[in-house]
């Protein structure tokens, strides 16, 4: 297996990531990185050249592929120039800023003759994969309701991301993964309508939270919600994680946290005419809720899934000598991209939106 040779531009958070994760990994060497502001090149691995100019890595002969891992409203102009270069190119999420410019990259990518992919390793993550399994096993029955959601405690604004101009907030930080994840769920399903509201509850430029409906031609209706202040001392719970609820006429699916712990639950009740039973709760006797009786409900566990981030990189290897697809096809970027302009629009005017594919 012939070694893939990357240029990385932008050494932040991510580029730190992506240098530590493909410096351990078989079929990958980091040849070297670079970024606009030099200080953050003088922790750079022994072995990996610091360029001075992203025009230097583009002209390195040794580089195939560029990793794109700088401000989100750089990736447009870094892509035209690493095409351009005639590079092979992985950008990080959010593709880009819009469709449109996303459709720009791609009319540049295809005229060059490059390879063109995004960075969503979420869809690798095992309480996704977890609950994709559940989903696609069919043992829910007829799936109608999914539910996913993410919790944070203090506002998680940091550095650029505070700016709207630079492709900060939430929803272009983690919404796109969460979007990107539903939609790879359910491949077939054709999205019919979105309704969303997102907001700066303490920001002031920026959207820190965001409920998103969405209607597919499935008949299942999607939820996603992320709040960076959303607060709950339930920590034990697992609280300021990911959480998922999936609902089907054959049981429902629960699961929490990054490393998911969760059931699935059905009831011995289903569908018997039997006489109500009262249960006494605190706003009084009710017959349909309460808690239910002792052996009323059933559980399996979950069987988590066992992926990790490194699979991203390990179908990219495989992708890249032609053995199978890339992972993360761009119209599926577009898709999302194309949804968050939807959700941002429902946002904006109040009122669902009918969601047209192109
Ligand atoms: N896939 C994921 O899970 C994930 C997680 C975090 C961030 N990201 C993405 O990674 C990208 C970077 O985010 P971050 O949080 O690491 O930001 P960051 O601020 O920590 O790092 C960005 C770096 O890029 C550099 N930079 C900016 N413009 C540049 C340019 N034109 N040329 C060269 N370098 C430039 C900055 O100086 C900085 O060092 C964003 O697109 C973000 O959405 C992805």
């Amino acid at each position: 297996m012939e070694t893939i040779k990357i240029g990385i531009i932008g050494h932040g958070f991510m580029g730190h990531e992506h240098e530590t994760m493909l410096t351990q990994m078989e079929g990958y060497r980091v040849v070297g990185i670079s970024d606009i502001d030099p200080k953050q090149l003088e922790d750079v691995k022994e072995g990996i050249k610091r360029y001075a100019s992203n025009e230097e890595l583009f002209e390195d002969p040794e580089v195939q592929v560029v990793l794109i891992a700088a401000n989100n409203n750089q990736h447009h102009k870094l892509v035209l120039q690493a095409a351009r270069a005639g590079k092979d190119i992985i950008c990080e999420k959010p593709v880009a800023m819009n469709v449109q410019e996303l459709d720009d990259m791609v009319r540049v990518v295809e005229e060059c003759g490059v390879n063109f992919t995004v960075h969503h390793q979420r869809r690798f993550d095992p309480d996704f994969r977890t609950m994709k399994d559940v989903y696609d096993s069919g043992t829910l029955g007829k799936v109608y309701s999914v539910k996913s959601a993410l919790y944070g405690f203090n506002g998680n604004m940091h550095d650029w991301h505070v700016y709207l101009a630079e492709g900060g907030g939430m929803l272009f930080d983690w919404g796109v993964h969460l979007l990107d994840q539903l939609l790879y769920m359910m491949p077939g399903a054709k999205l019919l309508s979105v309704y969303a509201d997102v907001r700066n509850v303490i920001n002031f430029e920026v959207d820190d939270y965001f409920k998103i409906l969405m209607r597919f031609d499935n008949d299942v209706t999607a939820e996603v919600e992320l709040g960076t202040y959303f607060l709950s001392d339930k920590m034990h719970d697992k609280w300021f994680e990911r959480h998922w609820i999936m609902g089907g006429d054959k049981g429902t699916a629960y699961a929490d946290g990054f490393d998911p712990e969760g059931k699935i639950v059905r009831t011995t009740r289903l569908l018997t005419n039997v006489g109500g039973q009262r249960t006494m709760t605190a706003a009084g006797p009710t017959r349909s809720f309460g808690p239910p009786s002792e052996g009323t409900l059933v559980t399996e566990p979950l069987t988590k899934a066992g992926t990790c981030h490194e699979d991203y990189f390990r179908n990219y290897r495989e992708a890249y000598d032609g053995q199978t697809d890339f992972l993360v096809k761009i119209s599926e970027t577009r898709r999302v991209l194309a949804l968050m302009e939807a959700v941002r629009k429902s946002a904006e005017t109040k009122e669902s939106v009918r969601f047209e594919w192109e």
